[in-house]
């Protein structure tokens, strides 16, 4: 017997061992021709890869269409953007081999889009640590909160919230009743028939769950004029949900409680980047500038600049809104959650923002792989094992939910 990746399995093979989905649940005895069907509820299911009798031919994992020449290429290229991460770690030796593989497989060769932009001059006076001063001392104003994401914050906060009452605050956004209805009938949930009632979806898929991606959704879609100079909004959508998505699957490895506040946590990581293009925009047009010059990771870039990074303005941000404690701590600490009252849950966002890096899925405007913050990765102990599996449900079910990102 031997292991296929579910993208390159052909029906008509027989299981050698049992295929369950995340929380367990049987999908496929072993014993069982695979056919068209099964292979579909695999990739719905996100498992990456499943034992079959017979003997190997080759390596299934290789796609033979990868030429040594591309291989050669992408390694370079994931070489030159780990350079800001210990190497020798064991996990960023995984990491390593990873993105080389599942860039070769996406054809992701080199997905930098980088338009060059000019520093322009700024009096040091009108910038750098005043900036961080006045976010502190709250003379930097920032957007005040939407009432949809005030109400819904109210939802999510109140225990007693029925399904009645979050379909009441979602129905009263058009565009985000739209949203939501493309989400649940989109083949990441893959029910049979069409749900055309924000209620129903919120009794189907739950209210805390449904409650966390309205959020999440509402919030990021305030932000979509940014000038395309300065971000491309499709590419931080996509960096953003599949780090959301990421940090909801680790954290049910971890058998953390509350996944829904994970995944939120990763959507939302990078928040404070857009709060900076967009209402400081000269500031970030010069950071942005040296990033992309220059062979600093931007987070520090935006340190050096203003005296506090994205980072610091999203948690500013959620406190202004009001948001749950703990995705103020796990915005705040994403690049340094050893820091955090409450490691283990900034210790995974940090973890799948590296890991989304790493593979090239979208951007938030950094060009390299942020570096591990070690102390947290040991003390969130979790197995390596579990990263190729975790890697393959990121990626189908992101495939699944791609179409929600033109907000
Ligand atoms: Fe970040
Ligand atoms: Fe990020």
């Amino acid at each position: 017997m031997f292991a296929v990746a579910t993208d390159k399995l052909r029906p008509g093979k027989i299981l050698a061992e049992e295929v369950r989905d995340i929380n367990g649940r049987l999908l496929l005895a072993r014993g069982n021709e695979i056919g068209d069907n099964h292979i579909r509820i695999f990739k719905i299911w996100g498992v990456s890869e499943v034992t079959v009798e017979g003997p190997a031919m080759g390596n299934d994992k290789i796609d033979p269409e990868i030429s040594p020449e591309m291989f050669e290429q992408v390694r370079e290229t994931v070489k030159d953007i780990f350079q800001h991460t210990d190497q020798e770690h064991p996990l960023v030796k995984k990491l390593f081999n990873l993105a080389v593989q599942f860039r070769c497989e996406h054809n992701l060769i080199d997905v930098q889009s980088r338009v060059f932009i000019n520093e322009q001059e700024i009096n040091p006076g009108d910038r750098n640590k005043s900036f961080v001063e006045r976010l502190n001392k709250r003379e930097i104003v920032l957007p005040e909160i939407p009432s949809v994401v005030f109400e819904l914050n109210e939802v999510i906060a109140n225990p007693m919230s029925s399904a009645a009452h979050i379909a009441r605050v979602v129905n009263r956004s058009p565009s985000l009743t739209a949203l939501l209805l493309k989400i649940v009938n989109s083949s990441f949930y893959g029910f049979p028939s069409k749900i055309d009632k924000v209620s129903h979806a919120v009794t189907l898929i739950g209210t805390r769950e449904i409650s966390g991606l309205a959020l999440g959704i509402s919030i990021l879609s305030i932000f979509k004029n940014i000038p395309k100079e300065m971000i491309d909004m499709y590419s931080y959508l996509k960096h953003s949900l599949a780090c959301g998505i990421l940090s909801r699957i680790l954290a049910a490895q971890k058998n953390f409680g509350q996944t829904e506040q994970l995944f939120v946590s990763g959507l939302l990581h990078d928040l404070g980047r857009l709060i900076l293009y967009l209402y400081f925009t000269e500031e970030s047009r010069n950071i942005l500038s040296r990033a992309r010059n220059g062979n600093k990771l931007l987070y520090k870039e935006e340190h050096d600049y203003l005296g506090c990074d994205h980072a610091q303005v999203g948690k500013q941000l959620m406190e202004q809104w009001k948001l749950p404690l703990i995705l103020e701590n796990n915005v705040l600490h994403h690049h340094n959650p050893s820091e955090a009252q409450q490691p283990i849950p900034a210790t995974i966002v940090h973890l799948a923002d590296i890991i989304v890096n790493s593979l090239g899925i979208g951007s938030s405007g950094e060009k390299f792989v942020p570096p591990l913050d070690t102390d947290a990765w040991e003390n969130l102990d979790l197995p390596l094992s579990g990263f190729d599996t975790a890697i393959g449900q990121t990626t189908h079910q992101f495939y699944a939910l791609e179409s929600i990102l033109q907000l």
